[in-house]
């Protein structure tokens, strides 16, 4: 009973240690915090690499407290709860970029511990979270015209809730596809892609959201852009999805009659001209040879052969 008592300790330890969370650049995030006590005085969210007395966010009888936020953060920061209410005081952080991938540590001061705000600092924080912040990656895929291809996206994530593959020359809300809790949705799809696009895996299944395209013509050839909303980021629009891309694909299709083609044509012209002005020069050559042995059989023989000479040419 005790070694297995022990081991309940550690992991309810490891599980209030250190929280990842991950999000795409230009997201809302939602940072999650938990008290104990339901009668909550004032909350603050920090980060050990902003200089005390900065923060995050530290609000106080129902107020927020703009004193010493850090600028970064200004307007883009709110509880989920102002109230508080069942001990949470979750932070939502709006609009997040590659800046924001810190640690978040949050504090809490009860009624009844009457400590004052400096004392909030010192106190050991109850939740620690760390921020991963994604940026799209751009890749080249090159393609044959009549082929089927596959745009490799992989989500960070595996509780995705809609994926969106646009073109970037396409007008909004048009889209290459939508996929929203468990169903294609054709309402804004480009006619262009009509039965021609799937997701690689429904299920998508350890976050992998790649697209097929089947039948690739040169009206493909662009820019595409692969979007997620996981179940942890909010989404401000319906339908479409706002977030940065988290990949980029440049889809280029191979010109039917391509570089490789014309450089074998011009070759082919090459060699021709060439095989053309051999035959000229050989032509040139014979002649003369004629023309000399012709003349050799005149001085030699000046009438007799004349006519079978000119027969000959
Ligand atoms: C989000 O933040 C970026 C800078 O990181 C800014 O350029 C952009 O305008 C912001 N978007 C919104 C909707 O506030
Ligand atoms: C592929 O697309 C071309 C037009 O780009 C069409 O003519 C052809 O029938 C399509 N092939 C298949 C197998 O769908
Ligand atoms: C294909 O798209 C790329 C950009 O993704 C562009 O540079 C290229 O010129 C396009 N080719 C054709 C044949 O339209």
């Amino acid at each position: 009973m005790a070694p297995f008592l022990l081991l309940l300790i550690l992991l309810s330890e490891a599980a209030s240690d250190l929280i990842v969370v991950t999000v795409h650049s230009g997201d809302d995030v939602i940072l999650p915090c938990q008290a104990d006590g339901s009668s909550i005085r004032a909350v603050e969210w920090t980060r050990p690499d902003l200089k005390p007395p900065e923060y995050v966010l530290f609000s106080i009888d129902g107020h927020l407290d703009p004193t010493h936020q850090h600028p970064s953060f200004k307007d883009r920061v709110e509880l989920v709860d102002r109230d508080l209410k069942d001990g949470d005081v979750s932070l939502i952080l709006m609009n997040v970029s590659r800046h924001d991938a810190e640690t978040y540590e949050c504090r809490v001061v009860t009624d009844d511990s009457r400590r004052k705000k400096r004392a909030i600092s010192d106190s050991e924080p109850i939740g620690t979270l760390r921020l991963q912040v994604t940026e799209p990656d751009e890749i080249e895929v090159t393609v044959d015209p009549g082929d089927d291809v596959i745009l490799p996206c992989q989500a960070p994530g595996s509780s995705i809730r809609a994926v969106e593959w646009t073109r970037r020359d396409l007008k909004t809300p048009e889209y290459v596809l939508f996929y929203s809790d468990g169903y294609l949705d054709p309402t804004h799809q480009h006619p262009s892609f009509k039965d021609r696009v799937e997701l690689v895996d429904r299920d998508l299944k350890d976050g992998d959201v790649s697209l097929t395209l089947k039948n690739v013509s040169s009206i493909d050839n662009g820019t595409y852009e692969c979007r997620v909303a996981s179940a942890g980021s909010r989404r401000r629009k319906k339908g479409i999805i706002d977030s940065e891309p988290i990949r980029i694909i440049r889809l280029q299709v191979r010109d039917p009659a391509g570089p490789e083609d014309r450089n074998s044509s011009s070759v082919v012209l090459i060699v021709g001209l060439a095989a053309g002005v051999l035959v000229l020069v050989a032509a040139a050559v014979v002649g003369v040879l004629m023309y000399r042995r012709r003349k050799n059989m005149r001085s030699r023989q000046p009438a007799a052969d004349e006519a079978s000479a000119d027969t000959l040419v």
